[in-house]
């Protein structure tokens, strides 16, 4: 409202209320060419209609007056009269912050509420479930699918599967400072053969030791791959290293996509959310997405 039109709604509202005063005072006057009060008046209207000449109901004069005086109280005490804020002080806007401070004090007692049991509890608790899988929505579906299903090089995150471990602690570590997977590319350092040999190898990885054909690559794995798959094949949480034993693929388990992981090497990226979500929120994602394990 700028200046103008306050001073307007001011003025306007202050006449409407002079004016009825200014009804009530002309009204009680007897018209000077009228008869007495109480007497009846010349005119006669439809053969025989007559008026009499009586004063306003006591009733009805009182009540009018109680609402000139209702009005003038409340635009003392309410805003009203243009830019007057009123003596409360009051405003919608001012209602509606303090409902919404409100609102969020309640919210922050219960994420605190929420958010105090260790991670193993969140995972269970429906309440923070559903706060984390809002969550989840936002900063997460992006890569790892709206069910945390995964996606070729976006980790299952639903299953009971994990590049760096499933305890709490190492989700709470992914999900905080975020993970960078390195398979070298060997491109150069292979020949055909031996790419072939490790294919046939981690393509369909026995159960107890290789035999045969499959077990003529296990000397190049020890040599190029153990140190970070390990011996055995079944992987190494400390760097993110894939077990290549079980049915699990990141990248695919066919040969082409498998050839293509030892040629060219994989960076699996998942990008650090310490700044993008509070503490509060990482444990509430952690919960929610260790609670979807079978
Ligand atoms: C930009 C894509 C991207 C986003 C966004 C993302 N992630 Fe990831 N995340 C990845 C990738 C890629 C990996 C696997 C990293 C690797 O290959 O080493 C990963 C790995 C993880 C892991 C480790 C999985 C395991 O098996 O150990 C967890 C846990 C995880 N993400 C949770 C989350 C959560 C929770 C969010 C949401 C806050 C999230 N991620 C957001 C891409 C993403
Ligand atoms: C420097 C450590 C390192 C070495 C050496 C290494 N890898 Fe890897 N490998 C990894 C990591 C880490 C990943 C996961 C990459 C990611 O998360 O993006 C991986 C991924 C893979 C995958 C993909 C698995 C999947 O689930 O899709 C295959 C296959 C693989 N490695 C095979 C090999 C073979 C064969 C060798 C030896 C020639 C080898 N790696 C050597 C670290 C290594």
């Amino acid at each position: 409202m700028t200046a103008a039109t306050g001073w307007l709604v001011a003025g306007v509202t202050l006449l409407n209320i002079v004016a009825c005063l200014w009804l009530i005072w002309a009204t009680s006057r007897n018209n000077p060419n009228d008869v007495a009060e109480g007497e009846i008046k010349a005119d006669v209207w439809d053969d025989d209609l007559r008026e009499l000449n009586n004063p306003l109901p006591r009733w009805w004069l009182n009540l009018f007056i109680i609402t000139i005086v209702f009005a003038v109280g409340y635009m003392v005490v309410f805003p009203g009269l243009g830019h007057y804020t009123g003596v409360l002080d009051w405003s919608t806007r001012g209602e509606m912050e303090q409902q919404l401070a409100e609102l969020t004090e309640r919210r922050t007692r219960k994420l605190d509420a929420l958010t105090a049991a260790p991670i193993a509890d969140i995972a269970t608790n429906p309440d923070a479930r559903r706060l984390g899988q809002e969550l989840f929505g936002s900063y997460c579906a992006g890569c790892h699918g709206a069910n945390a299903e995964g996606a070729r090089g976006y980790p299952n995150l639903a299953d009971d599967d994990w590049l760096y471990g499933g305890d709490p602690e190492a989700v709470v570590a992914s999900i905080t400072r975020g993970r960078q997977g390195v398979m070298t590319p060997f491109l150069s350092q292979l020949s055909e053969a031996q790419v072939a040999q490790l294919i046939a190898l981690v393509g369909d990885w026995p159960e107890g030791a290789p035999r045969g054909q499959q077990a003529e690559g296990l000397s190049v794995f020890a040599q190029r791959c153990a140190a970070c798959h390990g011996q055995d094949g079944r992987g190494n949480q400390a760097l993110g290293a894939p077990d290549l034993t079980d049915d699990t693929w990141l990248y695919g388990g066919d040969d082409a996509s498998i050839r293509e992981t030892i040629l060219f090497g994989r960076q699996g990226k998942m990008p650090a959310h310490a700044d993008l979500l509070s503490e509060q929120e990482i444990k509430l994602l952690a919960g929610y997405v260790l609670g979807l394990a079978p």
